[in-house]
């Protein structure tokens, strides 16, 4: 009774451990930018987000140019803060917006991101 009583406690932990690895360690999937998602992230987002940047928070946070070499989980979870950043309009920062109006985003660029990171994020949760 006391074996089994162990089994019953580890195995739970156990099995956390190995989702957690091999979530961890998936080969990550290429990341597909089209074109048109491409030309707002250039103009809006990269010049912070990426790994030449001297913005040091803003590259912690996300760095466009690694994104293809996050796992699948992190990458899911990247989308959604891109998502959400654009929707509560906190991204591009309204400093930043104040300097440069024109990095301003359009709805239409909204929109064009949304849909990319949404479309992404499922493809990714149906490769699970
Ligand atoms: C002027 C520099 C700058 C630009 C341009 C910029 N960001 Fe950021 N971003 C930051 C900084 C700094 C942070 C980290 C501090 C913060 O959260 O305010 C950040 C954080 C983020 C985060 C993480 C937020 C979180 O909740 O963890 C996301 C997602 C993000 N940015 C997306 C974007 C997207 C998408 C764009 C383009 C539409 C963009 N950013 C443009 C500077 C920038």
């Amino acid at each position: 009774m006391k074996k089994k009583s162990i089994v019953s406690l580890f195995l739970p932990a156990f099995l956390l451990i190995v989702f957690v690895a091999s979530a961890e360690t998936d080969p990550p999937q290429k990341t597909k930018m089209p074109d048109n998602v491409k030309a707002v992230v250039d103009k809006s987002c990269f010049g912070c987000h990426n790994t030449d940047s001297r913005n040091e928070d803003a590259k912690e946070d996300l760095d466009f140019k690694k994104l293809d070499k996050l796992s699948t989980i992190k990458k899911i979870g990247t989308y959604k803060k891109i998502g959400e950043a654009i929707e509560k309009e906190e991204m591009p920062p309204k400093k930043f917006i104040e300097r440069y109006p024109e990095k301003q985003l359009t709805d239409e660029e909204k929109q064009i991101l949304l849909t990319w990171t949404k479309k992404e994020a499922e493809t990714l949760v149906k490769s699970k």
